[in-house]
């Protein structure tokens, strides 16, 4: 099979096992309105969390592949901190586009920090990989960090598209142990939570700091579009539907294309059940 052509205009795969990676994209539109972007969320596979990780890597090494071969990215976003842990060198080695992962925003929260206090909401695959233990070690060994992996949160989050209602009372008691060790800053170590802050910040109002890796990431995606002499900045040029195409692997969420607007990601193409033999593609 021939190599594909490179993006005439740069264009960014951002990548997730749900919507979560969708508070990514809206981070990278914000800075570079300009640039559209294609979504690919492996809904087939979700949660990632509960998959042993040679399935995560394998999954995603393959479906990035499949994407990158008709759809040719610059750069390719791993905005979920559950396959950004385990599949970064299985994926750089596949293609030579330049891969970002995203990983617990752990230095600068310590940076934040005033008590040394900081809590760390991610997946239960997260909170236990050797990675983190890593960037502890590395970023904030005199820092308190009290993790909380929560089992469902991601899913709660997927349901609000079918309008299903997050049950926030027992989110709430799920974060007793951030209010117990009385964190001053809060880490959301997988890309579905921003989508939730203004519920978070209700359950734990003493909380002065949160972060995620949105806007780190968004400013990466810069810096290396730059480097490759490709100056995205000017936002005069912002696509009116940034979304160039969004490619799911199981079904369409039926809420999905209102849920898409409401971030500002509108788009001009939706595909459900991907990747499909081409004679059957569509929506
Ligand atoms: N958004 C993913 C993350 O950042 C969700 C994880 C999952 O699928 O379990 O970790």
């Amino acid at each position: 099979m021939s190599k594909p052509q490179a993006a005439i205009h740069p264009r960014v795969l951002v990548f997730d096992s749900g919507i979560g990676g969708l508070s990514i994209a809206g981070c990278i539109h914000q800075a570079l309105p300009s640039v559209p972007l294609v979504y690919l969320a492996d809904s087939a596979g979700f949660p990632y969390g509960g998959q042993p990780e040679a399935v995560v890597v394998e999954r995603s090494v393959r479906l990035i592949g499949e994407v990158l071969a008709t759809l040719p990215c610059d750069i390719v976003v791993v905005a979920c901190n559950t396959a950004s842990t385990v599949v970064l060198p299985a994926l750089r080695a596949m293609t030579d586009t330049p891969v970002i992962g995203v990983v617990p925003a752990i230095k600068p929260a310590a940076a934040l920090s005033r008590n040394r206090r900081i809590g760390l909401l991610a997946t239960p695959a997260t909170v236990t990989r050797p990675y983190l233990a890593e960037l502890i070690e590395a970023h904030a060994s005199d820092c308190l960090i009290e993790r909380v992996g929560h089992p469902d949160l991601v899913c709660w989050i997927e349901g609000l598209m079918a309008d299903e209602k997050l049950p926030s009372k027992e989110l709430g008691s799920a974060l007793q142990p951030f209010r117990d060790a009385r964190v001053d800053t809060v880490v959301l170590g997988c890309t579905h939570y921003p989508l939730v802050m203004p519920l978070l910040k209700e359950l734990l109002p003493g909380v002065l700091h949160w972060v995620d890796s949105g806007e780190a990431i968004a400013r990466r995606v810069a810096w290396l579009l730059a480097q490759a002499g490709q100056d995205c900045s000017d936002s005069r040029s912002s696509c009116s539907q940034p979304m160039e195409r969004v490619l799911f692997t199981g079904p369409l969420p039926e809420g999905l294309a209102g849920f898409l607007a409401g971030l500002g990601l509108s788009t001009g193409q939706l595909s459900g059940n991907w990747p499909r033999p081409e004679n059957e593609q569509g929506q």
